[in-house]
């Protein structure tokens, strides 16, 4: 095949792979894909009490909610397995166009703008907009006229974005990625108000005694939530409604909010939540430190022998990396391996393999110096001694020299 052949044949697999997806996508509905995989992933940013949130059960994370539930509900329904994919509130609509999940269920309301992109279900929850804001400012801040001036949070773009930008036009608003940040925000005092979802304001005040509602209200402040999924998938579609018709007939939203309320509330013992993270701490422990420990002496026996050598190029390396790693922190050193390692020559290695390499370097260092010390401490009229009677350096080293070397270095 000649130069100009090949280039018109891969331009023309170029543009038939570049049809393909096209052709697909027009055709299938979500539904079929879903049934194919045998899986429904399920997109939500897990930062939304009662709606999603993460819990910690056995030192398992866990997720939990009334979007949740309904999500079970729904992959119960269809007949597959559910996977929970959680990510940034502003990442979703994204994820859903370009399939990486099936639906979003996160406590999102229909708006004409998302409309164009994405379908929506019927609602399954209707809910009033909320302003919360640090309980001192409860007599300042009573009325839409008091935030003028003053900071607004809110989650990037929701509804509650758009609401505070047309309902308090004079506020600064401050959009954040994540919830807990925003509330964050509003207890340092950086933002005066937080505008929220009515059940989100409530899970949250119930967290932070020093928060409360403003007496405030939103002239369009309700708005229902319902369920996002890809465009063209009537089937889908009619599957979605099918299952939240059943959820209001058999009334389990209900049961959806008390199981959520109980998962926000039931903490459990200190060890029952956090007993297998130290359990597994301690065995990290102990086996990065036995790591640390062979292969440091490993290494710092040979740094150590270099910085004895009489070859001074040998010994200016093993000085330069002894002084420099014994004169920096422990934990620079992990961040330069961890980072390093990515950033500059682009492998992408484990947090404990990171932290075990960076340990050997730190420990070889110091145990060169251990080492050193304990030759340097033998008697230098032992190694003449062993010289005049004919010994060899190998012989005088391996015979007279460690033997009281090692008995000095063991205990440090
Ligand atoms: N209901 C709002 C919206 O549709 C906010 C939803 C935020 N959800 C979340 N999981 N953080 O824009």
């Amino acid at each position: 095949m000649n130069l100009k052949k090949f280039i018109s044949f891969i331009f023309i697999m170029l543009l038939l792979l570049s049809y393909y997806p096209l052709v697909t996508h027009a055709k299938a509905d979500q539904l079929d894909t879903i049934k194919k995989n045998g899986e429904l992933r399920v997109g939500l940013s897990a930062d939304y009490a009662p709606y999603e949130f993460e819990k910690t059960v056995n030192g398992k994370r866990v997720y939990a909610g009334i979007d949740i539930e309904l999500s079970k509900k729904l992959a119960k329904d269809l007949g597959v397995e559910l996977k929970i994919v959680n990510m940034q509130f502003d990442s979703l609509l994204g994820a859903l166009k370009t399939g990486k999940i099936d639906v979003i269920i996160s406590g999102m309301s229909p708006t004409p703008e998302r409309k164009k992109e994405v379908d929506f279900s019927n609602y399954y929850m209707h809910v009033q907009q909320r302003m919360i804001i640090q309980k001192k400012d409860v007599k300042k801040l009573k009325s839409i006229d008091d935030f003028k001036g003053k900071n607004i949070g809110v989650q990037k773009q929701t509804t509650q974005e758009e609401l505070a930008k047309s309902e308090i036009p004079d506020a600064n608003i401050t959009s954040l990625t994540r919830v807990p940040e925003i509330i964050m925000s509003l207890n340092t005092g950086k933002i005066d108000g937080v505008v929220l979802e009515g059940p989100v304001a409530e899970a949250y005040l119930s967290q932070n005694s020093n928060l409360a509602f403003s007496q405030m209200q939103f002239a369009d402040e309700n708005k229902g939530t319902a369920i996002a999924l890809p465009k063209d998938s009537p089937k889908l579609l009619d599957a979605v409604n099918q299952s939240i018709k059943e959820v209001d007939d058999k009334g389990l939203l209900q049961d959806y909010k008390d199981k959520a309320n109980e998962a926000m509330f039931d903490e459990g013992s200190f060890f029952s939540k956090y007993g297998s993270f130290f359990i597994q701490g301690i065995g990290a422990t102990i086996l990065i430190s036995i790591i640390g420990v062979a292969l440091g002496s490993l290494f710092g026996g040979i740094f150590a022998f270099m910085k004895l050598s009489r070859n001074i190029i040998l010994k200016t390396i093993a000085w330069i990396y002894i002084e420099f790693i014994r004169g920096t922190p422990l934990l620079v050193q992990v961040f330069l391996v961890y980072f390093g390692t990515t950033a500059v020559l682009g492998i992408d290695l484990s947090a404990f393999v990171c932290g075990a390499i960076a340990l050997v370097i730190n420990c070889a260092a110091y145990i060169a110096e251990i080492i050193r010390a304990g030759i340097n401490a033998v008697d230098k009229g032992h190694t003449e001694a062993a010289r005049s009677l004919g010994l060899s350096h190998a012989q005088t080293m391996n015979k007279v020299v460690m033997p009281q070397a090692i008995k000095n270095i063991l205990p440090a």
